[in-house]
């Protein structure tokens, strides 16, 4: 299984913050954006990842994220030229894919709690055993803004609403596909929708059709933020800086996921966190992992 990352779009909604830097690499507390879904994308244990941006941005997301490496990972780039829309990424990454089941992430999605790492294990093994994507839906107050899932009397999803006026639920689809190789045809067979996008909903509701989707709901006290506005902004930067300070952990910590997954030593960990010891996530790092040698 591969994955791909997809950090395109002009950022608009957070104008003039984004009209020279990238929206997935503004900080999100201590750290850029782009750092929380790689994040999950480590926890899932794939380790070849294609990251998706605009053709301006790409040079800024190479210096920051290099080849992966010092992440015990294989990062490559690509481009969207135009923000054609999500399911456009599953095309772009299809000779990376190259036949292979894909998990496919928003950069500027954060998705924080217990569960998360069951949710994409048992994602991954029901792609594995039963061929069926998962996806993963979470109750909001303000669904229009969002894929809205439609549930029949049983409580199974009969499709998909993208942003509609009068949402039949509040439960929305958040950033995180898990889909079997098959949605890079169909990405293909797409066509714009009225907003002039193609849409990861149709992927979706195509999956239900066929019976090939599971839909998965995080539980309440799980966090998922999506970063589009100055306020969710604000919201994330809060939540990180509180959990952090009180837990004294890092959310996001690329190096510390790529150790307890055995992708790189304690050596190598220290030796990539040296070179930002001036800062307190790279402190963070020297002093934990010190003793670790
Ligand atoms: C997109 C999807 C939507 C999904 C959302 C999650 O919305 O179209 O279905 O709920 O991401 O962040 P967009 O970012 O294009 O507004």
């Amino acid at each position: 299984m591969k994955a791909i990352v997809l950090a395109g779009g002009t950022g608009s909604r957070l104008f003039p913050s984004t009209k020279a830097v990238s929206k997935q690499l503004l900080p999100i507390y201590d750290k850029p954006m782009i750092y929380y879904p790689l994040a999950v994308v480590f926890k899932a244990q794939i380790k070849e990842v294609l990251l998706i941006t605009t053709p301006e941005d790409q040079p800024a997301f190479q210096r920051l994220l290099a080849d992966g490496k010092q992440w015990g990972v294989h990062l490559q780039y690509a481009i969207q030229e135009q923000p054609n829309g999500i399911a456009e990424a599953l095309s772009i990454g299809a000779e990376f894919l190259a036949g292979e089941d894909v998990l496919l992430i928003l950069g500027d999605n954060i998705f924080y709690g217990e569960g998360l790492q069951k949710h994409l294990n048992k994602a991954k093994i029901t792609l594995e055993e039963i061929s069926k994507g998962t996806i993963f839906a979470h109750e909001v107050e303000c669904p229009q803004r969002y894929g809205v899932a439609v549930f029949d009397e049983q409580g199974e999803p009969q499709f998909i609403e993208e942003k509609p006026q009068n949402p039949q639920s509040n439960f929305v689809i958040t950033g995180l596909y898990c889909y079997p190789n098959l949605v890079v045809e169909q990405a293909t067979k797409l066509t714009p929708s009225t907003r002039g996008e193609l849409e990861i909903t149709d992927i979706n509701n195509y999956l239900l059709k066929e019976g090939l989707l599971e839909v998965v709901t995080f539980k309440p006290g799980f966090t998922w933020l999506d970063t589009g506005t100055h306020e969710s902004l604000l919201k994330a930067t809060q939540f990180v800086h509180t959990l952090e300070k009180r837990h004294g952990i890092k959310i996001g910590c690329l190096e510390e996921i790529a150790l307890s997954n055995k992708w790189i030593s304690p050596h190598q960990l220290l030796y990539w966190a040296a070179g930002f010891s001036n800062s307190s996530y790279g402190k963070y790092l020297v002093n934990k992992y010190q003793n670790k040698v």
